[in-house]
């Protein structure tokens, strides 16, 4: 695999970071991740905007001019130009030495780009996932797609451990979102997902579904779903760049729309697979 690291197209086992980079000792940093389908990136202005929001909101700066040719490169040099691609990009601020906690000076960001091949596997999509609730851990601007992810990493693998496919996660009895997804409800024909704000990151996918029920004529409403509520709702689903639309059958021990994906749910992931087709 090759990959991009600060200037160099390097195999993977070549590609070294300072010890004091401080991604590595702060998590002082952002990153972002885009897909493509038939070949061609999948919103790429839409993730870098929300990557220079992430950017502004740390006080990092970096020229992304460059960004989409280095991973049309990379997409080039690792043969996948037949395949989809994962395509994740990470910029910290740089190293500082010795470790401070004070931004360094004159010392330009890392940057670090890689590319994956997309197995696809349509079996959460088509049949749906089960998922848990549990307390949200993170910090109060979750809209900063920031590196430090330990909250998340460790309620993701409570939902491993239990058999989950995903968390999702409250804070004050509220749904935000779940540890790599947005999530959605649906009742009375309408679409409920939580607000943007510094509580939840402001999903790509999550946008594409607004956009989608907006043409579809189905009302939404972005308000905060009541973790004791759930069991009024008739549908769920989560979304990512990675997990597109996936319904969800199970929460905790309570069982939605008969174990089976939600009507509405599907006419929305048909929907979003016409976007993908035509992308
Ligand atoms: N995760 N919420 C959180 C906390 C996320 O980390 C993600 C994305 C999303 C969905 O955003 P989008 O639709 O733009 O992918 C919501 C990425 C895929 C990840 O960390 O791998």
């Amino acid at each position: 695999m090759i990959v991009y690291i600060n200037g160099d197209f390097l195999p993977k086992e070549e590609a070294k970071l300072s010890p004091f980079d401080r991604g590595f000792l702060f998590a002082d940093g952002v990153y972002e991740v885009i897909r493509t389908y038939n070949g061609k990136l999948f919103r790429y202005e839409d993730h870098m905007d929300r990557l220079r929001r992430s950017m502004d909101s740390i006080k990092l700066e970096y020229d992304l001019s460059s960004i989409k040719n280095i991973i049309h490169q990379l997409i080039e040099y690792n043969n996948l130009d037949k395949n989809e691609s994962l395509i994740y990009i990470q910029i910290t601020r740089g190293i500082s030495v010795p470790r401070s906690h004070k931004f360094p000076e004159s010392v330009l960001p890392t940057i670090f780009i890689s590319t994956t091949q997309i197995e696809e596997n349509d079996t959460d999509r088509k049949k749906g996932i089960s998922i848990i609730t549990l307390e949200d851990l993170r910090w109060k601007r979750c809209d900063i797609k920031s590196v430090s992810l330990l909250p998340t990493v460790l309620s993701n693998e409570e939902a491993n451990k239990k058999g989950a496919r995903e968390a999702i996660l409250f804070r004050d009895g509220l749904i935000t979102e779940g540890t790599h997804t947005n999530f959605f409800a649906a009742k009375d024909e309408t679409i409920f997902t939580a607000p943007e704000g510094n509580h939840i990151l402001s999903g790509i996918t999550r946008k594409i579904v607004l956009e989608l029920c907006n043409q579809l004529d189905i009302p939404i409403s972005e308000e905060f779903i009541k973790k004791d509520k759930l069991k009024t709702f008739e549908e769920f689903f989560v979304t990512s760049t990675t997990k597109e639309i996936t319904p969800v059958i199970k929460i905790d021990s309570l069982t939605v729309s008969g174990n089976q994906p939600g009507q509405l749910t599907m006419i929305l992931q048909n929907e979003f697979g016409k976007l993908t087709i035509t992308n």
